[in-house]
């Protein structure tokens, strides 16, 4: 039997956490701890109630450690400083920095750190101040430019991906946010009076309602999670079994709704990735995007839609980063601990993704400044910033001119790791870009052997050589790269530049399924 002295309440969990580890542990740390099963859950008369011993182990047995752990596997040499594990994820994806997904994206205080005018032990100078240009020739989804503008240092970004530019574009852009809103107000209801198809509304309502009940049964949460956490129950075993039992709950009602969840062809991936409804709700809203006068509103809605659409593939919640196989019926969500459905609608994601992306606007546009600022979509070996420049904005030219590139801030692809394009599939198919894969440095597809790191040397070097023309003599290049192959010894000798320091910082933010430790080097390279 438990003993009530040992029973806390959330704030008294939170006060005592900080405590214990000097640091601040907020009641939602807590309450997440609570809610993934990490620690049990009583119910108390004011709320919920948890056992201090068993918080107490938790955190001896993870987050106490995590440090020493670390630098047992990633060297000694690992600049705790520059984990950033003070920060919540409110703050790493500030504003606009979580305006549409993209996998490869730093963190915003990295580049904050780097490009501001503080000094401490390790970073014993500055190298960027207000009114320099930094450049950003692998820009992807606009981190660094977002943050120049934020600090008032004008920015260049290249990426060779159209789809990557026009998220920068979006982040940037400084909108009449009144036009915006009624823009955004115009789509919502027409989605609403227009589009809502009443059978699927009936049938997912029926199906939610007998979900929740059969969840609530055989997957309770968080007990459920936490007699995993503690190895009572088979999980596959369990699983799959009422998996089964549901799905034939689900056929049922597919049959008796009448409802269409096949896709009838399979050629391009809308075709592939969307059940018929949500492909009748993607072209209705897409149509009512392409009508929009404003450029600027059009892509932002434009992104809006991407974002959406992106959610409402036909996947499983944990496959959404890596596609497997459509999943058009219910399925055992690994990611939820509980039975889940695919989506029949794009309207409830379309509007979530609406308010938020207003308000990170809004958010936005009382913290930028008057720096200016160009988004290039060009391969970086060979793009004349000089010419871009002058045809993007003539005042950034003129300064251009005069004072050249200050330095390079910028995180280049890792060989072997992602495919920039296909990440973003969807969006390509349905805008219709047109896509430039073979010109990425290091994709996916070419692996990680000899050919492919020899290629990628080069490719990078070419970036650094092709850039160098427009620099400033005194320039300073930082490259945050996970270099396991030890390839930027080379990189920076046919750049003909000099690796003139190196920091090595713990990548902590990661998900919850790849917690091993990983660290990555930010390199500064300077001329010979
Ligand atoms: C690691 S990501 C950069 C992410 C960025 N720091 C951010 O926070 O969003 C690397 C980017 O390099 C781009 N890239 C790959 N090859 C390129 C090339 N030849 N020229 C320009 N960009 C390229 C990819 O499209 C990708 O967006």
């Amino acid at each position: 039997m438990q003993k009530t002295e040992e029973l806390i309440n959330i704030r008294e969990a939170s006060n005592w956490a900080s405590d214990f580890l000097k640091r601040e542990i907020s009641e939602s740390n807590i309450s997440y701890l609570v809610q993934y099963g990490k620690v049990k859950k009583y119910n108390g008369d004011v709320g919920t109630l948890i056992n201090l011993n068993d918080l107490k182990s938790y955190y001896l047995s993870y987050e106490g450690k995590r440090e020493i752990n670390w630098k047992k596997k990633c060297g000694d040499d690992l600049n705790w400083a520059l984990s950033f594990s003070h920060l919540r994820e409110k703050d790493t994806t500030k504003h606009v920095h979580r305006l549409h997904p993209y996998k490869g994206k730093f963190i915003p205080q990295l580049v904050e750190y780097f490009i501001d005018e503080h000094v401490d032990d390790f970073k014993k100078e500055a190298f960027f101040k207000e009114g320099d240009i930094v450049l950003d020739p692998f820009s992807g989804s606009g981190t660094t430019l977002v943050q120049a503008k934020e600090m008032g240092i004008h920015a260049i970004g290249v990426d060779v991906s159209r789809f990557n530019c026009m998220i920068s574009d979006v982040k940037l852009f400084e909108y009449d946010l009144d036009a915006l809103k009624e823009e955004v107000r115009k789509i919502q209801h027409a989605i609403s009076s227009k589009l809502v198809d009443n059978k699927i509304n009936l049938f997912e309502e029926e199906l939610l309602g007998l979900l929740s009940k059969f969840n609530n049964k055989y997957f309770p949460s968080p007990k459920f999670k936490y007699s995993l956490q503690k190895g009572r129950i088979n999980e596959y075993k369990y699983a799959r079994e009422k998996e089964k039992d549901f799905l034939k709950v689900y056929d049922a009602l597919v049959e008796c709704f009448g409802v269409d969840i096949r896709q009838k062809k399979k050629g391009t991936f809308l075709d592939k990735w969307y059940i018929p409804n949500i492909r009748k709700e993607i072209d209705f809203v897409f149509n009512l995007v392409k009508e929009i006068k404003e450029i600027r509103n059009k892509e932002l809605l434009a992104v809006i839609l991407s974002r959406t659409i992106r959610s409402c593939r036909a996947t499983t919640h944990s496959d959404l980063a890596t596609l497997k196989e459509p999943q058009i019926s219910t399925y055992y969500c690994h990611k939820h601990k509980k039975i889940c459905k695919p989506l029949f609608s794009i309207q409830s994601w379309f509007n979530r993704y609406a308010i938020d992306t207003l308000e990170r606007i809004g958010t936005f546009s009382k913290v930028r400044t008057d720096a200016r600022y160009a988004i290039v979509t060009k391969d970086s070996r060979s793009v004349n910033l000089s010419e871009e420049i002058k045809n993007k904005d003539k005042e950034l030219f003129e300064i251009f001119k005069k004072n050249k590139i200050k330095g390079i801030f910028t995180s280049p692809p890792y060989v072997g790791q992602i495919d920039y394009h296909e990440q973003h599939a969807y969006a390509y198919d349905l805008f219709g870009f047109d896509r430039k894969d073979d010109l990425e440095i290091g994709p996916l597809y070419k692996g990680q052997g000899l050919e492919a790191r020899r290629s990628y040397v080069q490719g990078i070097a070419d970036v650094l050589n092709n850039c160098k023309k427009f620099l400033h003599d005194d320039y300073d290049v930082f490259l945050v790269a996970n270099d396991k192959y030890n390839l930027y010894p080379e990189i920076a000798e046919k750049a003909g530049m000099k690796i003139f320091n190196q920091f090595k910082r713990p990548v902590l933010n990661r998900t919850e399924r790849d917690r091993n430790p990983y660290s990555e080097i930010i390199f500064h390279f300077k001329s010979l």
